[in-house]
């Protein structure tokens, strides 16, 4: 009956990490994207393309295009912590986390093409 009851208690307790990870997984992927969609999007577009009247002013490059996918993803992160021309900083108002969770978006909106 015991050994019942723990093997059960650890069926939950997978579960539970199971769901846990599942769900802070979708929470990081969420929150990149709507990072993206509130501080990002205005100038790079919602879908990194640039194609936005600011964009276009400021001759921002498609995140798909071989220039920004050929920067490693320390060149990314640095440009989105430190800012670069008309890009702004964001290593005041964004964790590192965010910051990196970030660039692991533009990769991944950069391979959509
Ligand atoms: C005010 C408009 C503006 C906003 C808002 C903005 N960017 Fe940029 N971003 C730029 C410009 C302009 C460049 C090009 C800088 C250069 O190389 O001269 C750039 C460049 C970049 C680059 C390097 C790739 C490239 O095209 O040179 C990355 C990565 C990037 N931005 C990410 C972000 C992220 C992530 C955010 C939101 C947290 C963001 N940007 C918000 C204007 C903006």
């Amino acid at each position: 009956m015991l050994k019942m009851k723990t093997g059960l208690q650890r069926a939950f307790l997978a579960v539970i990490v199971a769901v846990g990870t599942l769900w802070s997984m979708t929470l990081v992927a969420q929150d990149a994207a709507s990072l993206y969609k509130a501080k990002c999007a205005a100038c790079h577009g919602a879908d990194g393309k640039g194609d936005t009247p600011v964009g276009k002013k400021l001759g921002l490059r498609d995140f798909s295009s071989p220039e920004v996918q050929k920067m490693s993803d320390a060149e990314l992160t640095t440009i989105i912590a430190d800012g670069k021309e008309k890009m702004p900083s964001y290593k005041k108002s964004l964790k590192p986390e965010q910051i990196k969770d970030l660039t692991a978006y533009i990769r991944d909106l950069g391979s959509k093409k």
